[in-house]
């Protein structure tokens, strides 16, 4: 039986989180997400439970665009032997994921990132579909807002009808924050993931979440949606739901951690019986 979102959550967070390692059931599955603020590498169970991940800050792609290919395959590669010998398995292939939106020549950088890393690329995927394929939603919107991108797939009877995205994400509330409060980008960047400086910090990055929701609300217009999952680290800033619901008129929620699900996502695509896209949009 299919774990629970709770549970799959919860196990992605003490894995990739903090590095504990737990027994594969069955074989392993890899996910690559090479993102703008953090790159994951994760592998899961036969039943879809993360088992062991890495990730770390890398600025080796800006927007969905691996800017620094040396660094993205040299960080891969350890990320790969992190998770490697923390399961003491050999990673020899990987799915990986690009924002929809990018040309092909991105994703086929994405491709010769994780191949250069040693790694067979068996599967491309957008963030949203990936996304998708750990909340199981069949009709509505999956919104992955990460660090630089927005990424939206649409949903219905199971099918992902769009996918399309925008370069606005955590990296741009960040800055706000800097500006506002006189601050360098790394302490903005520390106090917009303090629990405790959040709520204080909800009316200075408003007008970023405003502008994340009139993204979302473009980006379904046109399509029946009557709910929007937020995934993607900015969708752990707290208020977020209401305020991009507000903005794009559809109720919008959060998964109680939004941060692993993309890269949990991307691995069920690796040698699995799912189907993927592998086309990037034109
Ligand atoms: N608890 C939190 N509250 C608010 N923001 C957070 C929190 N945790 C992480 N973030 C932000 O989420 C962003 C990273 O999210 P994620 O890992 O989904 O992005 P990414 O995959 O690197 O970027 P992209 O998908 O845009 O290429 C960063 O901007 C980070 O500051
Ligand atoms: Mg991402």
């Amino acid at each position: 039986m299919r774990p629970d979102l709770e549970t799959v959550l919860a196990a992605a967070d003490a894995t990739i989180g903090r590095g504990e390692v737990r027994e594969p059931r069955g074989g392993v599955r890899v996910g690559v997400d090479l993102g703008t603020a953090y790159t994951v590498v994760v592998a899961v169970d036969d039943d879809g439970l993360p088992v062991a991940g890495a990730t770390r800050p890398a600025e080796v792609v800006r927007d969905g665009v691996v800017v620094d290919f040396v660094g993205a395959r040299q960080l891969v590669a350890e990320l790969r032997e992190d998770v490697s010998a923390r399961l003491g398995l050999p990673l020899e292939s990987a799915a990986a994921c690009f924002p929809p939106g990018v040309g092909a020549g991105e994703v086929q950088a994405v491709r010769y990132v994780v191949e250069g890393a040693g790694m067979a690329c068996s599967a491309l995927v957008d963030e949203p579909t990936a996304a998708n394929a750990v909340l199981g939603i069949t009709d509505g919107a999956v919104v992955d807002v990460g660090g630089g991108t927005t990424g939206t797939a649409i949903l219905r009877d199971g099918q992902v009808l769009a996918t399309l995205d925008e370069p606005t994400g955590g990296t741009h509330l960040t800055l706000v924050i800097a500006g506002a409060c006189g601050i360098s980008v790394d302490e903005a960047e520390r106090r917009k993931t303090d629990p405790a400086e959040q709520e204080r910090l909800l009316g200075v990055v408003r007008p970023v979440l405003d502008k994340i929701g009139t993204i979302v609300g473009g980006h379904i217009n046109g399509h029946r949606v009557e709910a929007v999952h937020l995934v993607g680290g900015t969708s752990a800033f707290p208020g977020i739901a209401e305020i991009v619901g507000a903005a794009c008129g559809v109720p919008a929620r959060v998964p109680g951690n939004p941060l692993f699900v993309t890269p949990l996502g991307v691995a069920l695509f690796d040698g699995a019986a799912l189907p993927v896209t592998a086309k990037a949009s034109p």
